[in-house]
This record gives C-alpha cells, sequence and structure tokens, in this order.
C-alpha cells in the first residue's frame, strides 16, 4: 500500500485494541453523574458566561461574530496567543486544530508510513500509540518505572531505538503518572534526538498545571527545530468544549505538510470557539491559577488518605496535571474498582485498560470539586462502615 492509500486507510480503520480510556462526552454526561467519577472526567470544566466576564467587549465581540469559514491556520489572535506561551515559537509556526486529538490524528498520519517504528512513553493516552498502529507502525512502550516516581530512562530509550525509529513520543506532564520531566532530561532527550535522527512529539497538553510553577520544563518545540509540541485548552483551562488544541513547531516543511492535511480533515476551526480561545488566552493567569488552587487541595487530601492506608495503596504524589496513578498492594485492581462501583458509586479506572503492565495501578482525578465526597465514601468502604 503506497502512503496516501495508507494514511487514507488508516483514517477509516484506526483499530482499538482496547475500549476508549475517556468518557463519552454527550450532553447527558455533563449533567450530574450518577457515580462519582474519580478516575474519569478528571477537571472543573469553565462556563461560557465565567469566561466572557472575563472581558467587558466579550458578549458583544461573541454576538457580532462573522460565521463564514476562518483562516486554516487559525485566527491570528489566536496564534499570537498561542505563542505567547513559547520562548522561540512564532505566530507563523502555530496551527490551530479541532482539539488536540485533531492534532494527534494528523501528525501521525504526516509523519509516518507503514513499516516505520515508533517509541512511546508509557503507561499513555490511547491516542498516542492507536494512532501510528493504525497506520501500519510498530509500536514499543518506553515505560516510566513505578518505583521511582514514573521516571524515564534514557539509556533504556537507546535500547529501544532501531533504524526504523521515526518518532519518540512522549507526553509531558504525563496522564495518568503527573511525572514531569526535569529541564535537563529534557535536553538530554532533544541531544538524543538529533544524534539518532528521530523525531520527539511532545504531548504538551498539561502544561501549566505544574504544582510549583518553577519546575516547569521548557517546551519541545523550544527546545528542538525539528521537534512538535501538542497543545490544547481542555486541560489546565477547563475548556475542553472549545475542542480547540495546536500544534507547534521551527520545522517549516514538517509545518506546510500539517497545513496540506488539515484540508481533508477539518480544514478551518470553528470561529466562535476561537474567540473563545483567545480570549481565554488573553487571561491565561486567573484561568489555570483557579484549577491549580482546586487541584492543590485536593492533592492535600489525597496526601492524607493514601498516608492513612499506606497498607493498601503505594502513592506517588503528581508533580503536575490533576491524575494519579496509585497502585493496590494487595487483591486485583479490576475486582477492587468493579466492587467499589457496585457498592459505593465512586468510579476508579483500572489500569489494566493501558495494558497487562499497569494492571496493579488505577487512575485517580482530583481536578473536580466532588473529590472529598468521593474520598468519603471510598474511606467508609475501606473501613467497612
Ligand atoms: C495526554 C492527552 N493528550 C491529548 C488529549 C486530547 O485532548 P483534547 O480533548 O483537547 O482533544 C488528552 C485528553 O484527555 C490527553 O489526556
Amino acid at each position: 500500500m503506497g502512503a496516501p492509500a495508507a494514511r487514507r486507510h488508516a483514517r477509516t480503520n484506526c483499530r482499538r485494541t482496547t475500549e476508549p480510556i475517556s468518557e463519552p462526552r454527550t450532553a447527558e454526561t455533563t449533567a450530574a453523574p450518577p457515580t462519582l467519577g474519580l478516575g474519569q472526567r478528571p477537571f472543573r470544566f469553565t462556563p461560557n458566561r465565567r469566561l466572557l466576564a472575563l472581558e467587558p467587549t466579550g458578549r458583544e465581540a461573541l454576538d457580532a461574530l462573522w460565521l463564514g469559514y476562518t483562516e486554516a491556520h487559525g485566527s491570528p489572535s489566536l496564534r499570537q496567543a498561542i505563542a505567547a506561551l513559547y520562548d522561540h515559537v512564532d505566530a507563523a509556526q502555530v496551527l490551530v486544530h479541532a482539539g488536540a486529538e485533531e492534532a494527534i490524528f494528523n501528525f501521525m498520519n504526516v509523519a509516518l508510513s507503514p513499516g516505520d517504528h515508533v517509541v512511546v512513553h508509557a503507561p499513555h493516552y490511547q491516542s498516542l500509540s492507536e494512532v501510528a498502529r493504525g497506520i501500519g507502525v510498530e509500536v514499543s512502550d518506553w515505560r516510566g518505572d513505578a518505583e521511582r516516581g514514573w521516571e524515564l530512562d534514557l539509556s533504556e530509550l537507546e535500547r529501544l531505538l532501531t533504524p526504523r525509529t521515526r518518532l519518540v513520543v512522549v507526553n509531558f506532564p504525563h496522564n495518568p503518572t503527573g511525572f514531569l520531566p526535569t529541564t535537563a532530561f529534557v535536553h538530554a532527550l532533544s541531544a538524543l534526538s538529533d544524534q539518532h535522527d528521530f523525531v520527539v512529539f511532545a504531548d504538551e497538553v498539561y502544561r501549566g498545571l505544574e504544582l510549583e510553577p518553577a519546575t516547569r520544563p521548557p517546551a519541545f518545540a523550544d527546545v528542538n527545530a525539528r521537534a512538535v509540541s501538542l497543545g490544547g485548552l481542555s486541560k489546565a483551562y477547563g475548556l475542553a468544549g472549545l475542542r480547540i488544541g495546536w500544534l507547534a513547531t521551527r520545522d517549516p516543511r514538517r509545518f506546510a505538510a500539517l497545513s496540506a492535511f488539515k484540508d481533508y480533515t477539518t480544514l478551518c476551526n470553528s470561529a466562535p470557539s476561537e474567540l473563545l480561545a483567545a480570549l481565554a488566552l488573553r487571561h491565561a493567569g486567573p484561568l489555570v491559577e483557579r484549577n491549580l488552587g482546586l487541584i492543590r487541595a485536593n492533592l492535600d487530601r489525597l496526601d492524607r488518605f493514601f498516608e492513612a492506608h499506606r497498607d493498601l495503596f503505594a502513592w506517588h504524589r503528581p508533580q503536575a496535571g490533576s491524575i494519579a496513578f496509585p497502585r493496590l498492594l494487595r487483591g486485583k485492581v479490576d475486582e477492587f474498582c468493579a466492587d467499589l462501583v457496585a457498592k459505593t458509586g465512586v468510579l476508579l479506572l483500572p489500569g489494566t485498560l493501558y495494558g497487562e503492565d499497569f494492571g496493579g495501578a488505577f487512575r485517580v482525578g482530583f481536578g473536580r470539586k466532588n473529590l472529598p465526597e468521593a474520598l468519603e465514601r471510598l474511606e467508609a468502604y475501606l473501613t467497612g462502615r
């Protein structure tokens, strides 16, 4: 199969090897869930009313919006606001997409051909490997070490590389472990990519949610001229419903190929979403700070909870993001999660959904207000009350 045919094949036949990790986002699921989904929807989302109130002319601008086709690369003001998040990327090097998900799909289809090899930081968000597999690419997992705070080992990456390795996919801050690399690690990985001629695709959609802002490593597109950084508004900004994500790269050939591919997916973005996204980014500080405040308070609660149950769980405090991946020390995670949801309505995501290697762990989201209530129910379940 030639490359264009393979890409068409990937677009229609992208196989899921496991059930989707993210929950369906229907109108009903935005209403109060019947269960306390600690393992699901780990965010508090921002209402449109709050967003428009950030600027006195916000509502007026939305009412007056022209609803024709928008600019294919993204609106100039939005691209400008996104570029301001980077040190060495300018607006012309930002390509706006319909959510990070479209950006992942398009990037993989542009960068990969059947027979290529890709290394993916694991455990991982499903589409970071499955789109590549759908194209006919061999995927190897580069596993974080649970015993060492989910750290990655560069010498292990070197062992995984083959002459066919085109891409190394990383996710910093990491979903689901909350791992955050040091700046030195990012530079060392960048140097390896030049030495072995692979490209780094860095999923940075959780960027901005570092618990200690001083620990934030540089974005990959800032560090390496061939790398591609993925960003979006769904996580730190709580604006998943806008469906705005982006790719940032200083590689002009890659940018042109990505731009051409997007002509066959969404072509251009939703005008209201672009307007609201630019508005949100102009007020990034307070929006992110509000979510970080909730995350910090919830994390303190989780610290206390897991300390009290250290005989049953191995807890590693995440360094960033709103998701953690503790391990169950006794019993089977699938059975624990199934029994828990049946008896209490608290839903945790078993690590087996990330692959058998991660079967001892489970995902906990702590970006929502209902965490204290869910923890109370969990506590009552454990103590048999
Ligand atoms: C690591 C990671 N990358 C990408 C995405 C997709 O983000 P979006 O909802 O903006 O498409 C998600 C969503 O959960 C994610 O967790």
